[in-house]
């Protein structure tokens, strides 16, 4: 075993719909980087999903699809133990553990839960409320060191660590690591844009751009983007919708396609259209091989199957160690 290999990496997708250029630059990416050199559990949130209430049928066909969008993304259950979040009902019971010593007060900032409160005033739940502290069950049931997420997951894995801390303090032991971000290309956490001129691409946001999407329709998508009337000064600042293209331009296209819409933006005589069409040229040759992956797994029930069930044989030992370990430490294990 590497040295690597010894360090955990933890991260999940919740199963709310296909992954789209976010999921995947955002994290995917780094779950298939990571694989080969850490310890690595790549799980399917079913269970956070459930704050919005889907239906039963919606529920298993997200499970499903998401698990073939990671295999076809190349996440390898050789290297990696992927499983589904409740197939391991041992985080649900450090979850229990962990709510005893979360507090109203830090959950109620937390800005994901204001923000998501602000959207659905009626469905205000306390799933909602305690959602990082499942999340830092997620992580630190397997001891994570690492934990690759996009940047608006950065305060949730903030308060992972604040729980981790909190425990270890409490009980005097330094049972669990803190785990830190992981960055790609070991700078800033991402955020990839909408093409809808502000904000990040999302599921909820209805803004994405999907790995399994038919070309024509992302085609139709880039075509759409939000731009403006075009630069009237040399050299002027890109407002935000103009970033946003060129952002994602960044992340799909070559150096040299960057460099030259952005000289061409320079001189005042950029053609949105054109820069829109080899935008979205580049995404298709980067989304098409994924999604014909994604065609050929998808029907192959047998094997999906397999690699949840193997997953979740794995992840639950090592959950299961974790737990024994906090149980006495909390006082629940029966010494007579
Ligand atoms: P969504 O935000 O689309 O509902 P999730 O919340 O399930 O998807 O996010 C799963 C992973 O994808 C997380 O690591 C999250 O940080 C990352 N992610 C989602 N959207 C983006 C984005 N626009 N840019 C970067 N990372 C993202
Ligand atoms: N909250 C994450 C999201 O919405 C999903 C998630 C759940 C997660 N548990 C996790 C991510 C543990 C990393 C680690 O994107």
């Amino acid at each position: 075993m590497t040295e690597k290999k010894q360090k955990t990496v933890v991260s999940g997708i919740r199963p709310t719909g296909n992954l789209h250029l976010g999921n995947y630059f955002g994290a995917v990416r780094s779950f298939v980087k990571m694989q080969s050199e850490y310890r690595c559990y790549f799980f399917i949130a079913d269970l956070h999903s459930l704050t919005t209430h889907p239906t039963p049928d919606n529920l298993q066909a997200g499970v499903k699809q998401v698990l073939a969008e990671y295999l076809a993304c190349g996440i390898d259950p050789e290297q990696a133990t992927i499983f589904i979040q409740s197939d391991v009902p041992e985080v649900v019971e450090l979850y229990t553990f962990l709510n005893m010593n979360a507090y109203l007060g830090e959950l109620e900032r937390t800005t994901s839960f204001k923000e998501k409160a602000r959207q659905n005033p009626d469905n205000v739940n306390a799933g909602l409320l305690t959602y990082p502290v499942l999340m830092a069950a997620d992580i630190i049931i397997h001891k994570a060191h690492f934990v690759p997420v996009g940047k608006d997951q950065e305060q949730n894995l903030e308060m992972a660590r604040k729980f981790a801390t909190r425990f270890n303090h409490m009980y005097g032991h330094r049972l669990f690591p803190l785990p830190k971000p992981f960055t790609f290309d070991g700078h800033e956490m991402i955020k990839v844009p909408g093409l809808d001129g502000s904000g990040k691409m999302g599921k909820s946001e209805g803004n994405g751009i999907f790995l399994y999407e038919d070309p024509a329709d992302i085609r139709k998508k880039v075509m759409r983007a939000v731009t403006d009337s075009g630069p009237t000064m040399m050299n002027q600042e890109k407002p935000e919708p103009i970033r946003n293209l060129f952002t994602l331009m960044k992340i799909v296209s070559t150096p040299e396609t960057v460099a030259f819409f952005d000289g061409q933006y320079n001189q005042c005589v950029i053609r949105y259209g054109d820069m829109k069409k080899q935008l979205a040229e580049d995404i298709i040759a980067f989304t098409a091989p994924i999604r014909e992956r994604i065609l050929a797994i998808r029907n192959d029930e047998v094997y999906l199957a397999r690699v949840a069930r193997e997953g979740a044989e794995k992840a639950r030992e090592s959950a299961a160690k974790t737990l024994a370990e906090v149980k006495a430490l909390i006082g629940l294990k029966r010494l007579w």
